[in-house]
């Protein structure tokens, strides 16, 4: 950690710079209760099991938690379903109350309450079981922002059908990998997407994935973009979407499911290897989901909840689809990007849809700030009561501007921290309990335990030093395993310090026992809120055919939180021109998916590397933030490093 980063924690918890909760908020508050920390603390399972009593079992369970660790099984003998969760059980009280309030970049809107949900759902559910899918049967999603997302995978949900979503900004060959990974049968894609007014050719990039993914027998195609976006249908595996449901039946039972059951795998990236296919099961996810969106955005009958995240990552799995609409919700969603046509394009919909929480991203938030206060101004936004972060550590300025200028001073902030692992957020104010500092995500949610411990395990006391963050005990929502891969999952994340979950983050408790996540000390990039691994953007590096050698690490980046800095070693006679620079960058978006594309690519004679051929990337991140080099004396030829850096300040350009 940096000095300047230990100074930015020492002011956090100045006097003038602590939120209390307004009394008016905290009075109307969903959870008011301090002692509710201390009673979860005091017998954690009673705690979650009286929480799960709010949710519908088609069976009761027998035991609350079996822990055989890292082996959780939650809730077991319990039978339920999630869709009916989201759906059926609102359909007495909230059968009229809009569901899903959605807008497309182009401005058209379209609502659907819970019993038009429900509909749609069960329509599309009996149209996957006309397939031939089967309880357990693995079901691939790569689709925009469109209604029939959560549509999807609501219906996998409903007939026990693990969906697996890929973002839709993911290359063919990402999509790939990953069907490949999860055995998927079927694929449910849309022929565009629309982003700042271009198409994005979903149907095109899935048709050049399915050419090494075999396991593909169905392709369900939504229009979406039509004329914009002309598709091949391949005939025997492609079938539109409107032509499957006309006259299918509305009504589709809800499979009473295991508690355990498989929900959904979400892939995201680790240090090594191919992506992760994290496990998340049906209760506990559900259980943990429904509750934190209950208590930490304050969830009442009347709000408008808007969480601005694509689906394709957890947080709109968990604070999109599953979370809000277990609580009978109204989410807002939307399809496009933030400055289209205009830079107020999220402000002229808050106003106009009279939004009252809205969960939105650092990077997002920074953007905003970059663009200017005048934005904003341009909309009444005093409907909003509540706002959240989520992604990435929000910079004190950032968070300042956000209450500001979005919250008009007096909106309750919750900066919430989590991972596609966790499912659920787990460090996060409550909003009518917690003093917020910017900068910190304060403490663990009620019946959840964290500690930051050293290179040993050892728990480091509060407002001392920074260290690893761990989570001492099982959580309902936390994943089960890797896909296929449980001895990653014991390696990864529970052995490196016996006893705990590992997550990957370094933190520091402040004096007052508060978290400050500092960000990944591993070798995964944070990049505007998605998880890239190091190794991810070098492979695609050397796969150009260009190149003989490839470090990539993180550099500190003003909107982006993290951007990503590659130092190359050509090959032969290849020429380090600018546009070699583009032709890499290019072949790195083509690959992964254009979020990866390199932010600066250094091209370097030779790495500095360990006498035993290590690449000291400790020393490429001081390089890349422009730092005093740390400890040099182990390299093989510290002359490397040394030209490295200057060549670096000479010739590095950012994009
Ligand atoms: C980071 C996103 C600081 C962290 C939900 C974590 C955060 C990774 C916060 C998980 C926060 C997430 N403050 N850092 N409030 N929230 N992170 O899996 O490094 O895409 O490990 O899940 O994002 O990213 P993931």
């Amino acid at each position: 950690m940096t000095t300047e980063m230990q100074s930015h924690f020492d002011v956090l918890l100045a006097e003038d710079r602590r939120y209390r909760p307004r009394p008016e908020f905290t009075s109307e508050a969903n959870v008011s209760d301090p002692t509710i920390y201390e009673k979860a603390a005091a017998d954690p399972e009673a705690f979650w099991a009286e929480q799960a009593r709010e949710l519908e079992w088609f069976t009761p369970w027998e035991t609350v938690l079996e822990w055989d660790r890292p082996w959780a099984k939650w809730f077991r003998g319990g039978r339920m379903n999630a869709s009916y969760n989201c759906l059926d059980r609102h359909l007495g009280t909230r059968g009229a109350k809009r569901a899903i309030v959605w807008e497309g970049e182009f401005g058209e809107e379209r609502t659907l309450t819970y019993r038009e949900l429900h509909c749609e759902v069960c329509r599309f559910a009996n149209v996957l079981k006309h397939l031939g899918l089967r309880v357990g049967d693995r079901v691939a999603i790569y689709m925009g922002m469109v209604p029939e997302l959560p549509i999807a995978m609501l219906a996998c949900a409903r007939i026990g059908c693990p969906h697996s979503v890929v973002f839709g900004g993911f290359s063919p060959e990402s999509l790939s990998d990953r069907i490949n990974d999860a055995e998927a049968r079927v694929l449910i894609t849309q022929d565009g997407g629309f982003r700042r007014g271009s198409v994005v050719p979903l149907k095109q990039n899935a048709d050049a994935a399915l050419e090494r993914s075999a396991s593909i027998e169905h392709v369900v195609v939504l229009r979406r973009a039509g004329d914009r976006a002309p598709v091949k249908m391949c005939e025997g595996r492609d079938r539109w979407w409107h032509e499957l449901i006309e006259g299918v039946e509305d009504e589709c039972d809800a499979e009473p499911l295991d508690s355990e059951h498989m929900l959904y795998i979400l892939y995201t990236s680790g240090t090594t290897g191919k992506p992760k296919g994290i496990v998340h099961t049906t209760a506990g996810y559900l259980l943990g989901t429904a509750l934190t969106t209950k208590w930490v955005f304050d969830l009442k009958e009347d709000d408008v909840y808007w969480c601005t995240a694509d689906i394709g990552w957890v947080t709109g799995h968990s604070y999109i689809v599953y979370g809000p609409l277990a609580n009978g919700a109204t989410c807002v969603m939307y399809e496009g990007a933030p400055d289209y046509p205009d830079k107020d394009r999220f402000w002229d919909l808050v106003a106009r849809h009279q939004v009252t929480v809205l969960y939105t991203a650092p990077t997002s938030i920074r953007m905003f700030m970059k663009w200017g206060a005048e934005y904003p101004q341009r909309h009444d936004l005093s409907s909003l009561r509540l706002l959240g972060s989520v992604g990435e550590p929000i910079n004190p300025e950032a968070w300042v501007w956000y209450n500001q200028h979005i919250g008009g001073g007096r909106c309750p902030i919750v900066d919430t921290w989590w991972q596609t692992e966790t499912g659920m957020i787990l460090i996060t104010p409550l909003p009518g309990l917690t003093e917020t500092v910017p900068g910190s995500a304060t403490v663990p949610f009620p019946g959840i335990s964290a500690s930051i411990v050293d290179e040993n395990g050892e728990e480091i006391e509060p407002g001392t030093a920074a260290g690893y963050l761990c989570i001492n005990h099982p959580w309902p929502a936390m994943f089960r395993t890797i896909f296929r891969d449980p001895d990653r999952f014991v390696e990864n994340y529970w052995a490196r310090f016996p006893g705990r979950y590992f997550t990957g983050d370094g933190a520091k408790q402040l004096e007052n026992g508060y978290f400050a996540i500092i960000g990944r000390v591993d070798d995964v990039l944070n990049v505007a809120g998605h998880r890239i691994g190091t190794w991810e953007v070098e492979s695609a590096l050397i796969d150009s055919g260009d190149v003989a050698e490839a470090a990539v690490v993180g550099m500190q980046h003003e909107i982006k939180g993290q951007g990503i800095a590659a130092f190359v070693t050509l090959k032969g006679d290849i020429e380090g021109t600018d546009s070699e620079q583009e032709k890499l960058r290019r072949h790195v978006a083509e690959k992964i998916g254009p979020i990866a594309r390199p932010d600066q690519i250094i091209f370097a004679a030779d790495l500095p590397k360990t006498r035993s051929a290590k690449i000291m990337r400790r020393l490429l991140r001081d390089i890349a933030d422009g730092r005093v080099l740390g400890d040099t004396t182990t390299l093989a030829d510290p002359a490397v490093v040394e030209q490295l850096k200057s060549q670096y300040e000479a010739q590095g350009k950012t994009e």
